[in-house]
């Protein structure tokens, strides 16, 4: 048995040493399917600590946490499980995030401390910083909700905070840290001034919203993109629903090459993604639908024509769009994106 099946495999899973991976620059290898663990209010913890150990029989290597999913406490049994069961930690990537009420330069290692420890893991292969806004609000408010000591981004106070993540790593309590939610205006700054250079930046992207400015920034900048909600997150909380959302798995072009391969438009989502050279962290509590996502990056692959048809649907719809986290009363969600291609002033 090698390293990667230490038990034999369960009927319905796919080998991970199959599983492309991505490099990132300090030369590790990121598996290229993650599960994501955000229940979107609607999921609970158990059934998402249980699709996670399901999962990692399933085949899966990299399970994307943070700590404001409040769930890690629970996904730290599924993962002692899985090692008692024989995977390796270095077989597994985990990543955490940094939330929001955190980002205090006190706050930032006792948080990243109490991930590790609810995650029952002596390190994390990546800690993000969830958003590039000190601002929060209770679970599951309306959009309309604003944080009073709400701010916008400031840059020396975003690098305080990641100075305390450079300290993470030279610890040894965190192998990489990256970027979630970011803008270039604002990742070239993060890029001028980081010692440690992020490894990857998390963000929204799905055949919908393919974000292609800032995706080629990234990856021309050796970092990796990890794309979350790459299904178009169809069980999103409401909070996060507009009348103008598109959805992607209803797409026409998806859902006639999801018939010619006889799979879920969900699945194209996933081949695409992989194929593009993101690497998606789709949710699934049912272990059909995980499956067939991480089957999606070792089966037939999309052709030139269906990647070509799937790059000409972009709608630059943002699904995610963080109302919540603005500063200042009657501002335009579009302020937290920089969409003019400079960090919105306060
Ligand atoms: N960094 C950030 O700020 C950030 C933000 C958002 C998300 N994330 C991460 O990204 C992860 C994924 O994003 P997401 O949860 O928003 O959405 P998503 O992965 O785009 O969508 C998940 C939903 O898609 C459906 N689905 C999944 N696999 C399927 C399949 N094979 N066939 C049919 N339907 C399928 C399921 O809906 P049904 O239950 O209806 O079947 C599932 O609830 C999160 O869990 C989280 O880890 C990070």
């Amino acid at each position: 048995m090698d390293s990667h099946s230490p038990r034999p495999l369960v009927a319905d899973a796919v080998n991970p040493a199959q599983v492309p991976t991505r490099t990132l620059y300090t030369g590790a290898k990121v598996p290229a399917v993650g599960l994501g663990t955000f229940g979107s209010d609607r999921f609970s913890g158990e059934a998402i600590a249980e699709a996670v150990k399901g999962a990692i029989e399933a085949g899966y290597r990299h399970v994307d946490c943070a700590a404001v999913y409040s769930n890690e406490h629970l996904i730290g049994y599924a993962l002692k499980e899985a090692m008692a069961g024989g995977v390796r930690r270095e077989d597994l990537w985990i990543t955490s995030k940094l939330w929001n009420d955190k980002h205090d330069e006190k706050d930032v290692i006792p948080a990243c401390e109490k991930s590790l420890k609810d995650l029952q893991l002596d390190y994390l292969d990546l800690y993000l910083i969830h958003w590039p806004f000190p601002n929060y609000h209770a679970p599951g408010v309306d959009v309309s909700s604003r944080d009073p000591r709400a701010k916008p981004y400031i840059h020396e106070n975003y690098m305080k905070t990641w100075r305390q993540l450079e300290k993470l790593v030279k610890m040894g309590l965190v192998r990489h840290i990256g970027t979630s939610n970011m803008t270039i205006p604002k990742l070239k700054l993060v890029l001028r001034d980081a010692e440690i250079k992020p490894a990857a930046n998390e963000m929204e992207l799905h055949p919908h919203f393919q974000q292609p400015e800032l995706f080629r920034f990234v990856v021309d900048n050796g970092i990796v993109p990890i794309g979350f909600s790459p299904i178009g997150s169809p069980q999103r909380p409401d909070r996060d629903k507009t009348p103008d959302d598109t959805v992607d798995i209803e797409d026409p072009v998806i859902v006639r090459i999801a018939q010619r391969l006889n799979v879920h438009p969900a699945v194209v989502c996933i081949k695409w993604a992989v194929q593009r050279g993101q690497v998606p962290i789709p949710f699934a509590v049912k272990r059909e639908q995980y499956v067939s996502n991480l089957r999606a990056a070792v089966t037939e692959p999309l052709t030139d024509d269906d990647m070509q048809a799937i790059a000409s649907i972009d709608k630059n719809c943002r699904l995610i769009k963080g109302q919540v986290f603005l500063w200042k009363d009657n501002q335009s969600w579009e302020d937290l994106w920089d969409v003019n291609g400079e960090i919105t002033p306060a």
